[in-house]
Order: C-alpha cells, then sequence, then structure tokens
C-alpha cells in the first residue's frame, strides 16, 4: 500500500518573491493551467493581501482551475485571511494557508509578541480562515529554528482551532536532512490531540544551503505527506525545493518511498521551459531533470554504455520527464486554424480574437525566417508583449546593427514612444551594447542593467534566440523577454520589454513574507 504524497507548488507565491520574477495576471494564468495538467494537487496562487493585482489574480485563477485546490498565503491578521478567503471564493477546491513566526529570533525581533501572544494570533487566524473554507493550512514561519515543545503546543493549539494541513518550514536553509527527518519524527509523536491522526503534515524547505530537496525527501521518509515546491527550484534567495526533483526521486526511488504522487511527469519540462520563459529566469544546463545536459552523455565511455544498455548511465528515460515532446508543430503553409488548435492543445488561452491575429501574424512573420515551428516557439510567440500583456508604450519599429571585424560595432533604432517616432544611432564594444545605447538615447530611462542572458529555445543555427534583460530603478526589478531568430533584435525587444513593465507598474511590489 503506498500512501500519496500532495505536491503543493508554491512557484506563483514563493516562486514570485525571486527578484524580478513578478507576473502579470495572464501568465499567472498561463502557469497555473500548466501546473494543473501536470497533476499538482494546490496550487498556491499568490498573496491575497499583498495587493489587489495579486487578489485578482488568485480570484481568476480559482475561477478556471477545476482539479487542483488554489490556495492564498494570508498571514495571520484578520484583513490578510479575509482577503485570501475573498480571493478564493470562486475555488471548487479552495484553501487559505495562513503562518506566523514561531522562532526566539523572529518573535523577539520582528513580531515583538510573547508566545502566548503568537499562539493566540495563530489560534484567531486559523478560526477566521474556518468560516470561509474547511481546508485551512497553518505554517510556523522559520520552524527549523523554533523550540520543540514551543512548536508542539502551538500545533495542539490549531488542530484544536480547525487546521487541517501543518506545514513546518525551513524559512532560511538551514537543516540537514538527518535533522529535517529527526523534526518530522518527534513533532508527529509529540501532537496528540483529537484530529491530530487526521492532519496532513508538510515540509516547506529553502535552498540556502542546497539541501532543499535532500530535506524534503528526508521529511517525507519521516511522515510528511505534503511537500511544498516551485518549478526549476524557483524561489526566495536561493529558492525553494524543485518540484521536479522531489517528484522524479520519489518516482526513481519506489524501494525507498512508500508514497506516490500523482504528478503526470511527461509535463515537467513542458512546464519548467514556461515558468523559465515567463519569469525570464534560465535553467542552468546541468540542473537536475530539466537542464539542456541532463541526459546528455558526452564521454566515449557513457555514450558506448547506453548504447548497448540505456541503464547503464541512466537511472531515468528523458521521454518520462517529457524531453523528446519537442514537437514539430506547425510550418511555413499551417493556416488559422491548425494555429488555434495547437494553441489549445497546448493550453494557451488567448483572450480575444484580436490576441489570436496578433499572435498568428507574428508566427507567420517567423514562419517567413525558420523553417520549422516548434511548440516552445509557439509558447515564447504568444508570450510576446505585443500579444498577451504588457501595453507597449515603447515599441521597437525597426533596427539595424552592424558589426565588421576591424571597426566598432553599430546599432541604429527606430521606436515608436506613446505612438510618436524617434530615432537614434549609438556605436558601442559590441552591437547589443550599441543597440542598448541606442535605446537610451531615445528613452533616457536611468535603469540599471542587472543581468544580460541568451538561451536557445529549440536546437539548431536558426533557432529562436530567447534574451532576459533584468533592469532595476528606484528599488523596482523587473525582468524583460524577448524572442527572434536574430539574437540583436532579441536583445532589444527584451529591453523594451523590461522598460514597458516599469512604465506600466507591472513588477507590482513584492510581498515581503
Ligand atoms: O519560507 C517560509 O517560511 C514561507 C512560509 C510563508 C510558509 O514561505
Ligand atoms: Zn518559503
Amino acid at each position: 500500500m503506498t500512501d500519496k504524497l500532495i505536491i503543493f507548488d508554491t512557484t506563483l507565491r514563493d516562486g514570485e518573491q525571486s527578484p524580478g520574477a513578478s507576473m502579470t495576471k495572464e501568465e499567472k494564468l498561463r502557469i497555473a493551467r500548466q501546473l494543473e495538467k501536470l497533476g499538482v494537487d494546490v496550487i498556491e496562487a499568490g498573496f491575497a493581501a499583498a495587493s489587489p493585482g495579486d487578489a485578482e489574480a488568485i480570484h481568476s485563477i480559482a475561477k478556471v482551475i477545476e482539479r487542483s485546490t488554489v490556495c492564498s498565503l494570508a498571514r495571520a491578521s484578520e484583513k490578510d485571511v479575509r482577503a485570501a478567503g475573498e480571493a478564493i471564493k470562486p475555488a471548487k477546491h479552495g484553501r487559505i494557508h495562513t503562518f506566523i513566526a514561531t522562532s526566539p529570533i523572529h518573535m523577539q525581533h520582528k513580531l515583538r509578541m510573547t508566545e502566548d501572544q503568537v499562539v493566540e494570533r495563530a489560534v484567531q487566524a486559523v478560526k477566521w480562515a474556518r468560516e470561509y473554507t474547511d481546508d485551512v493550512e497553518f505554517s510556523a514561519e522559520d520552524a527549523v529554528r523554533s523550540d520543540m515543545d514551543f512548536l508542539v503546543r502551538i500545533f495542539d493549539e490549531v488542530i484544536k482551532a480547525g487546521a487541517t494541513t501543518l506545514n513546518v518550514p525551513d524559512t532560511v536553509g538551514y537543516s540537514i536532512p538527518v535533522l529535517w527527518g529527526e523534526i518530522f519524527k518527534q513533532l508527529i509523536a509529540r501532537v496528540r490531540v483529537p484530529n491530530s491522526d487526521k492532519v496532513i503534515w508538510s515540509t516547506h524547505c529553502h535552498n540556502d544551503l542546497g539541501m532543499a530537496s535532500a530535506n524534503s525527501l528526508a521529511a517525507v521518509m519521516n511522515g510528511a505527506r505534503q511537500l511544498e515546491c516551485t518549478i526549476n527550484g524557483l524561489g526566495e534567495r536561493a529558492g525553494n525545493a524543485a518540484l521536479e526533483e522531489v517528484v522524479m526521486a520519489v518516482k526513481t526511488r519506489r524501494d525507498i518511498f512508500t508514497c506516490d504522487t500523482r504528478i503526470d511527469t511527461t509535463q515537467i519540462v513542458p512546464t519548467s521551459k514556461l515558468v523559465s520563459s515567463i519569469t525570464g529566469y534560465p535553467v542552468q544546463p546541468n540542473k537536475s531533470i530539466v537542464g539542456a545536459n541532463a541526459f546528455a552523455h558526452e564521454s566515449g565511455i557513457h555514450q558506448d554504455g547506453v548504447l548497448k544498455h540505456r541503464e547503464t548511465y541512466e537511472i531515468m528515460r528523458a521521454e518520462d520527464v517529457g524531453w523528446g515532446a519537442n514537437k514539430l508543430s506547425l510550418g511555413k503553409l499551417s493556416g488559422r486554424n491548425a494555429f488555434r488548435t495547437r494553441l489549445q492543445e497546448l493550453g494557451i488561452v488567448l483572450e480575444n480574437e484580436d490576441m489570436l491575429n496578433a499572435a498568428f501574424a507574428r508566427f507567420k512573420e517567423l514562419a517567413d525566417r525558420k523553417s520549422e515551428i516548434f511548440d516552445e516557439d509557439i509558447q515564447a510567440l504568444v508570450s510576446d508583449e505585443g500579444v498577451m500583456h504588457v501595453s507597449e508604450h515603447f515599441r521597437l519599429v525597426s533596427m539595424r546593427a552592424h558589426s565588421e571585424t576591424g571597426t566598432l560595432p553599430q546599432a541604429q533604432v527606430t521606436l515608436s514612444v506613446g505612438g510618436k517616432e524617434q530615432q537614434a544611432e549609438a556605436q558601442r564594444g559590441g552591437p547589443v551594447d550599441a543597440t542598448f545605447q541606442a535605446i537610451e538615447q531615445i528613452v533616457h530611462s536611468g535603469t540599471e542593467l542587472l543581468l544580460y542572458s541568451v538561451n536557445n529555445i529549440t536546437s539548431g543555427t536558426d533557432a529562436q534566440g530567447e534574451v532576459t534583460v533584468r533592469l532595476a530603478k528606484g528599488g523596482r526589478v523587473v525582468n524583460g523577454l524577448g524572442a527572434d531568430t536574430d539574437i540583436v533584435v532579441a536583445s532589444a525587444k527584451a529591453y523594451l520589454n523590461a522598460l514597458n513593465k516599469l512604465d506600466t507598474g507591472a513588477d507590482r511590489a513584492h510581498p515581503q513574507v
């Protein structure tokens, strides 16, 4: 008999707390739909009290998601809990996740509350949450540095108040597997009040020491039956436990784990690519499961072994996690209906005909330059700001970049700024630098460039390059994305996408949890 391991995905909440990873409502909806297709049990869709935009995004996700539970985070305050309760109201299955810190350092310096006050607040928050739903999760923030007797006390009290899931976070990524497992063993043995046998114990680990996945799995081996994680391990600071790692560990080591998930593992790579492309966080090539090299065998000895018998060097099959789903999608001659059907198959919903027309026009443009269009190209194309989200105050009208050995690269750009065309040119050490300089001569943004990266969307020299540009201004950080078969053009699009996000405030402030 295997138990069910509940997969709680917090890409849209803890993941969004990565610098510059804030997402628009439409982007969150696309990811939520894909998470449902992936089979996650709970989608933590945001933190309703953080901003009206966050509340609206949770509400919209709650309306469309059917199989997964939709959850909102809330501090242990009446205002937060009620905002979460309102946001999840349309959900078929809705959860409120309330939390308060329980470690001496947090209680003394951050909350300035005594233990008794913290317990009282936690109990009250769970009771408020129960007015909206009978699915209430309570987290003891910084549990890793909390006193065991106090944890037992607060968990006893919140169960009595109606909490159904008890989450134990390693908020600062401080634990190591043997200790984290021991914490679960002790908590499960010592928390003994009526209904304590019915609650689900949950683990939430951060990756500051690189052990988030290992710690989470140690908790599972000691009784945790909910695991909180994010796609690609995205999240605050060094990130959270990576969904792809923990799910594949449980599946691959059935000899050790006595539980199973309901994740459709063939959706792991497509979900990873979608999250990477929307957030602008590239996946490192040697990242387990979802990195480009995760199943590539470089040395002759390994290649020979795999050819003779795959299992000599492979513990998982690439196709089982969705590699090779790099499907040839459409071609130059594909029509509007074929395009619409493929979008539907990919779970991409464009809200109106104008969006579909804009996406189809970009598809035709791309098909003229690239002989084979893959699913990933279509995903990138609908992320394009002209199709999807941010209003285009700054729009690239045309550009030219020139590189020649022995001369300084030069770029000329024509932008539409609020509907008016302006032109500038610049010379710099490289064509991308010259392009950014020319754009700056027009916009004078006063931003600081924090990151520039290029990735190929599919393989081959005619692949589209996907560029991420991270800009900062006045404490705000945004990621801009641009895709094109010409990486200098993709760079200009990414730069303008970031400027548009700053201009429209699409990077609303991150909640400080
Ligand atoms: O890391 C943490 O403690 C959290 C809680 C809000 C669960 O994200
Ligand atoms: Zn966290």
